[in-house]
């Protein structure tokens, strides 16, 4: 039997949440480059409900949300025993989303809107929680994406940096059947509860392979800038090496990742509006050696590792970052694999030995 390496191009399920057919990514038939600007409580209801909101469903939706940021007082409390160095943010996160499913007194464990809301408050609150900052409320006149930022930022953002930062949720939301969604269906198909699934997905996002790649490419970033190694030298080490280089390379887009392309436009006006330019400017020159020695192009990961310093975070906290930004496709992968209501339950080709037989001790 043939079975293709880490099940590339095997289809396993259909769904109608998003598409990277022709490595072009589409939510609900919808292609990203048109719902970039939309506003991203929008995209999360084109997710879950297939159609775009009217202005009544959309201040709903945008409703429901802001009434769930907050988080119980027994979560916070716990929280503030787990959230310390050195645990990395996304163990912290791993933890805290199987707290949630426990701790959560509302007792609604299996709404979307309201589990979306709590994860992304507890996000923001991991940040501030492990920079000893204090908890911040969400103000009921902004918008999701706003509020979420002052959560974390504990300042309220500019107008330029919630349109791109909107754009980054609206990018991130969903990707198909990459490997935490994938997670995600797996779990939700033998009926657990909706933080089981969501648990399961924080740790698949985790590597470095996955989600992990962001705070891996800052690290690169960082490390040339402060060392003055040249780009391409750096670059040359890691090939000589036989190492990866984070941010490169996609196994659905061979030819660039629409997302990338669209987040470095968003990197290098964050970066202009806080002077990290040189960070930009060492991407860029990585990203064309990178094409032109191994003909790699730069994936959604590349590019946020600028845009979320440009925010003031640490890149600790990248990939919880990503997890926010997820969660949304998280929760519409979830419900459509409920409805399906089939257990996934693949088969595998045994290839170890055969036709062995258990011998007495004595006669061994
Ligand atoms: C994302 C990724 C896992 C996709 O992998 P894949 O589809 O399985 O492709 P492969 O890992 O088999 O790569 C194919 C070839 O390109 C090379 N390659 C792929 N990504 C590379 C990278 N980032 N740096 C250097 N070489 C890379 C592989 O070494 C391999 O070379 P080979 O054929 O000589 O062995 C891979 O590109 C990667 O590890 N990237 C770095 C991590 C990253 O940025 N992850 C975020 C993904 S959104």
């Amino acid at each position: 039997m043939d079975v293709p390496k880490g099940l590339a191009g095997v289809v396993i399920t259909e769904t109608k949440i998003s598409s990277t057919k022709d490595s072009k990514l589409t939510f609900a038939g919808y292609p990203i480059e048109e719902l970039k600007d939309l506003p991203y409580e929008a995209v999360v209801y084109l997710l879950w409900h297939k159609n775009l909101p009217n202005a009544e469903q959309l201040k709903t939706m945008q409703h429901d949300l802001l009434s769930s940021m907050h988080l119980p007082d027994e979560t916070i409390r716990l929280m503030g025993d787990i959230a310390l160095e050195p645990q990395h943010p996304m163990s912290i996160l791993r933890t805290m989303v199987s707290l949630l499913g426990t701790t959560n007194n509302d007792g609604k464990l299996d709404e979307p809107r309201e589990i979306l809301g709590k994860m992304l408050t507890t996000i923001a609150a991991i940040i501030r929680l492990r920079d000893s900052q204090p908890q911040m409320q969400v103000n009921p006149e902004w918008g999701v994406v706003e509020n979420f930022m002052y959560l974390f930022m504990g300042r309220r953002p500019s107008k330029s940096q919630v349109r791109m930062f909107n754009t980054v949720m609206v990018l991130h939301a969903d990707h198909e059947l990459n490997a935490s969604t994938f997670t995600s269906r797996v779990v939700a198909s033998t009926n657990a509860d909706f933080y089981s699934c969501l648990t399961a997905a924080v740790c698949a996002l985790k590597g470095p392979l996955h989600g992990g790649a962001n705070e891996q490419v800052f690290n690169m970033l960082q490390e040339i800038r402060h060392t003055g190694v040249s780009p391409q030298r750096y670059i040359d080490n890691k090939i000589a090496n036989h190492e990866k280089i984070m941010g490169f390379g996609h196994r659905v887009y061979k030819d660039g990742d629409p997302r990338a392309k669209i987040l470095r436009g968003i990197a290098e006006e964050m970066a202009d509006e806080t002077n990290n330019q040189p960070f930009f400017e060492i991407q860029e020159q990585i990203a064309s050696y990178m094409l032109e020695k191994l003909g790699l192009h730069p994936n959604v990961d590349y590019y946020t590792a600028v845009v979320y310093h440009s925010l003031g975070l640490d890149e600790s906290t990248f990939t919880v970052m990503f997890a926010a930004c997820r969660t949304a496709g998280w929760l519409a992968h979830i419900m459509e694999q409920r409805v399906e209501a089939c257990l996934i339950r693949p088969a595998s080709e045994y290839v170890g030995p055969t036709d062995r037989h258990v011998k007495p001790v004595a006669d061994k």
